[in-house]
């Protein structure tokens, strides 16, 4: 249980959280129980693999479907019950946002600002942020993807929000794209913005996040610093150098370990200790050049963790 203090600096903190979405073949569980601690300030990935129970989490904390079950409070204040008094600190992207395809992206963010009363000039100052200065005054209909989503990212800047929460955001752009969009997201955290951005894409957050938390079936599995996450996974092993691998090979096999050639090394599973190794391989005259520890990364760990059957989906109740 964390104290008030350790919660004032988390930007969301779920507890127990719950959804169950009646369907023609029943009950089908999306959330169930989900703890979720995003600490205020810096990116935080939120992965899990398709049907993991993501947007619902997310719509949920937007006051967009109602939760069964559970508590949810986004910087100290609880929602939805107090979502009006947060609301304006919060900019979310979860479905793509509806721009006028005839005006320009510039016309289109004055629209919007003035809706919420927020004053002109910070219309040029989110398209700088967003990188669109140069192409604010063309035509919506004339961006390509990665555009429109820097666009739908700037809409959220115009209220300068302290938390950002975007639901998969690179979906469907190239490299370039994602590239642009990782860009923003990480001058955002650094800015001491809390940036939320989901992804079933482990590879598309690992190198923008500072915190994540991985989800499946509705649960949390693991959450942390990328650090943190990575130390926890079981993956572990030897990358083993030796003048005649095949000799080497035969005597490690032979002492029960498993071993795969790895480039011009061989990798040996299950084992942490070097010693157990050399000592075996020495015992034959055989000498070992390099030694190698085989750390696990982030995508064997979320692998690892979502592997099993079924642990994407929720599961369905009758
Ligand atoms: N409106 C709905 N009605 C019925 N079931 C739904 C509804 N929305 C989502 N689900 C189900 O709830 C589960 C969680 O879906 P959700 O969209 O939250 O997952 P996700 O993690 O965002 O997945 P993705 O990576 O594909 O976006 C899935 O099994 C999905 O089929
Ligand atoms: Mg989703």
């Amino acid at each position: 249980m964390s104290t008030k203090a350790e919660r004032g600096d988390l930007a969301i903190a779920t507890r127990g959280l719950r959804k169950t979405y009646r369907t023609r073949r029943g009950r089908q569980v999306a959330v169930q129980g989900l703890d979720l601690e995003v600490p205020a300030g810096g990116v935080h990935g939120f992965l899990g693999p398709n049907g993991s129970g993501k947007t619902t989490s997310i719509r949920m904390l937007l006051g967009l479907i109602r939760a069964d079950a559970g508590t949810m409070r986004i910087f100290d204040h609880e929602v939805p019950r107090r979502l009006p008094e947060i609301i304006g600190r919060v900019g979310a992207i979860v479905e793509s946002p509806r721009f006028f395809p005839s005006f320009t992206g510039r016309t289109n963010l004055a629209l919007l600002a003035d809706a919420i009363g927020a004053p002109p000039t910070t219309v040029d100052r989110v398209l700088e942020q967003t990188g669109l200065g140069e192409r604010g005054r063309d035509r919506f209909s004339s961006y390509s993807l990665g555009m429109k989503q820097r666009l739908a990212i700037a809409a959220t800047l115009l209220k300068s929000p302290d938390l950002l929460i975007f639901d998969e955001p690179t979906n469907g752009l190239d490299p370039a794209g994602i590239h642009e969009i990782r860009t923003t997201m990480r001058a955002l955290g650094a800015e001491g913005r809390t940036v939320l951005v989901s992804s079933h894409i482990l590879g598309e957050v690992e190198h923008v996040a500072d915190t994540v938390s991985i989800i499946g079936r509705g649960r949390l599995l693991a959450s942390g610093s990328v650090q943190d996450v990575i130390g926890r996974g079981t993956v572990s092993g030897l990358r083993v150098g030796v003048s005649d691998p095949a000799g080497a090979t035969r005597v490690l096999v032979d002492s029960g370990f498993s071993v795969t050639p790895d480039g011009h090394l061989l990798r040996v599973d299950g084992v942490t200790d070097g010693a157990e190794i050399t000592h075996r391989l020495a015992a034959n005259d055989l000498w070992v050049n390099e030694l190698v520890p085989v750390r696990a990364d982030l995508e064997s760990v979320f692998l690892e963790l979502t592997a099993h059957k079924g642990l994407g989906s929720g599961g369905e109740e009758t």
